[in-house]
């Protein structure tokens, strides 16, 4: 798929067919979170890749928003190291979202949808991934191939007007 369409198709995709996602196409998924640009390079990030259902049935619960988790044929937790100061943490978050992008966008391309969850209830979360004292799971994405349509370009997405947003040479 063209990037441009990747872009486009993109939507948060919350019902998921039973089909699974081959190990070879989730590792690609996974491979464009790692090329992500991160803040110096740090790579701050950790992907505890879940496709087993029981632990993904206790993964939906760790926030009210997390239901579709449940269904996914893989989830991805995004772990990092708790982070000290407010600077680190603002860097931390930027540098998720562009891992969390990339990944969304490498599994357009393949058809596969994908869905953002916040997480609340850290220590179920610990419990099921079995990350380390010290860390925190800062968001969990889910993926699976759609249950109600194929990923096609948006014509009219729900977003504010181009002009509203965007500002040419100031404010
Ligand atoms: C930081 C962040 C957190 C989000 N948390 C949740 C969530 O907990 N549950 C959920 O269903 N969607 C969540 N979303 C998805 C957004 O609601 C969604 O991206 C937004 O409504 C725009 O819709 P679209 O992705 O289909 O374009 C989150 C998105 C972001 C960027």
């Amino acid at each position: 798929m063209e990037t441009w369409d990747a872009i486009r198709s993109r939507r948060n995709v919350r019902r998921y067919s039973d089909a699974h996602i081959s190990p070879g196409d989730l590792e690609r998924i996974l491979e464009a979170g790692r090329r992500a640009p991160s803040s110096r390079n740090w790579q701050p990030w950790h992907f505890v890749v879940v496709s087993d259902r029981a632990q993904l049935t206790e993964l939906a619960e760790v926030w009210r928003g997390a239901g579709h988790v449940r269904g996914s044929a893989a989830t991805v937790a995004l772990v990092a190291e708790a982070s000290r100061s407010e600077q680190d943490r603002d860097r931390l978050h930027y540098d998720l979202g562009q891992a969390t992008a990339n990944m969304m966008l490498a599994a357009v391309d393949l058809g596969i949808g994908s869905g953002h969850s916040a997480v609340a209830d850290q220590e179920r979360a610990q419990r099921v991934l079995g990350f380390p004292a010290g860390y925190f799971c800062a968001y969990l994405i889910a993926f699976g191939y759609p249950d109600d349509r194929p990923l096609r370009p948006i014509i009219s997405p729900n977003r504010r007007p181009f002009d509203d947003v965007v500002h040419w040479t100031t404010w």
